[in-house]
């Protein structure tokens, strides 16, 4: 199959099927708490929230007990799920058999532990843009190795390697199916063990491009290195905010209402629009949608459906909510202006509060709600129509918010 690198999908297989020796044998690292959640969970979210990942198979142990609540738990219809081998690269080899019948043979295949809870967006981000572009041969997040590198010898340091040119192998690793499977098929029958994906490819003679990953995507091998990642995950939380802004106008026309935040309002003038013309959800939507990076509202709802005639805009507000929960984020607040020299608003405020609190999912208290006239200047001044602008901003939902109780 010849398709260009742009249409070449990408999947991700996070395998989780190891027993953490070197962490606490008694209970696996990628189901430690993490600030509320567990590695894997923090692990699965750069994944889960990157539109480009089509799906993501979770590799776990045979005698696994825990992942199906986790599962059901993050709710993301991108997961899915297959069993382990003995060896890092043979529980990889099963997550590919999984995503047989999905992936077409060029599609990448993404390769990420469930102990590396760190991942950004933003490294994930690079890692398919190096893809995007022409790392025909796979590419994988890598560190320089910045520390001089010592080889042992009976507790003595017996060399000093050369450490220009030498980089820390990070995940994700991501590499075309079929060469990524004949790869794994290779080293299993020379019996190296190859201890990532790369190495695999290696063996075949493939120079896959090392793509400037965080020093800060650490994986979780030592209980010490939990810490490490609790502090990393609160320090980069800032990173993981979204602000968005949106703004609409509606001319006035026939009619004697007019609808703002879901609130049917008498006036003498109707709103001249396709939807109901309701300015303050159209705002509200583009505002989310721009924090999403999802373009606009007349991308996902366009005039010329025909179902969208006279349509409620709440329907809009919430396909865009679900649109949010699937990529993980949570409305931290919302501001609202609307601008109009009628009708008043003040006296519909808590009206539209409620019914914005109940699409968004959270407490009316972080949804404000302001009006203001524009002295009677310009088309809202000489009473023309009306017009909203909204601000919002988002964050990560903490993985176990969503689990009543937790
Ligand atoms: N892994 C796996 N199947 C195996 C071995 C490892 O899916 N048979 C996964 C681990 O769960 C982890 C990733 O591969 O997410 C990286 O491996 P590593 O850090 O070595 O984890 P463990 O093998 O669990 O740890 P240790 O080597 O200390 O036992
Ligand atoms: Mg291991």
């Amino acid at each position: 199959m010849n398709r260009p690198a742009a249409a070449r999908s990408a999947w991700a297989i996070v395998p989780a099927a190891g027993r953490g020796e070197r962490f606490d044998p008694a209970s696996p690292k990628q189901y430690a708490p993490l600030l509320g959640a567990t590695v894997i969970e923090w692990s699965l979210r750069a994944l889960i929230a990157e539109p480009r990942v089509l799906g993501i198979v979770v590799v776990t142990a045979a005698d696994d007990s825990r992942w199906p609540a986790i599962a059901a738990r993050l709710n993301s219809g991108k997961l899915r799920h297959a069993v382990g081998g003995a060896s890092r690269h043979a529980s990889v080899a099963n997550g590919l058999a999984q995503l047989e019948s999905l992936a077409a043979p060029d599609d990448w295949i993404l390769v990420h532990d469930a102990a590396r809870p760190c991942l950004t967006a933003t490294e994930l981000a690079a890692l398919l843009d190096a893809l995007q572009q022409g790392a025909g041969g796979g590419a994988l997040l890598a560190a320089p190795v910045s520390d001089t590198v010592k080889r042992e010898s009976d507790g003595a340091s017996a060399a000093t390697l050369d450490r220009r040119g030498l980089w820390r192998a990070l995940t994700p690793q991501a590499f075309g199916f079929a060469r990524l499977r004949q790869a794994l098929a290779h080293a299993a029958r020379t019996g190296i063990a190859v201890t990532d994906e790369a190495q695999a490819l290696e063996l075949l003679g493939d120079a896959p491009r090392l793509v400037a990953g965080s020093a800060f995507n650490i994986k979780v091998t030592r209980r010490e290195d939990l810490a490490t990642a609790a502090v990393i995950l609160q320090m980069t939380g800032a990173q993981r905010m979204r602000i968005g802004q949106g703004y609409d106008v509606h001319a006035f026309g026939e009619g004697g209402h007019v609808t703002l935040g879901g609130v049917r309002i008498e006036h003498p003038r109707g709103i001249v629009a396709h939807s109901d013309g309701d300015v303050v959800i159209h705002a509200l939507c583009d505002a989310l949608l721009g924090a999403l990076g999802q373009g606009d509202i007349g991308l996902h709802f366009p005039d010329s459906d025909p179902r969208h005639r006279g349509a409620d805009s709440r329907i809009f507000l919430r396909e865009v909510v679900a649109l949010m929960r699937a990529a993980g984020l949570r409305l931290v607040n919302a501001d609202v202006t609307v601008l109009a020299e009628s009708p008043r608003i003040g006296p519909h405020r808590a009206a539209m509060a409620a019914n914005l609190s109940a699409d968004l999912g959270v407490s009316a208290a972080l949804i404000n709600i302001k009006a203001t006239t524009t002295e009677r200047l310009g088309f809202i001044g000489r009473g023309e129509g009306l017009a909203a602008s909204a601000a919002v901003l988002l964050d990560v939902e903490p993985p176990s918010a969503s689990q009543p109780g937790s």
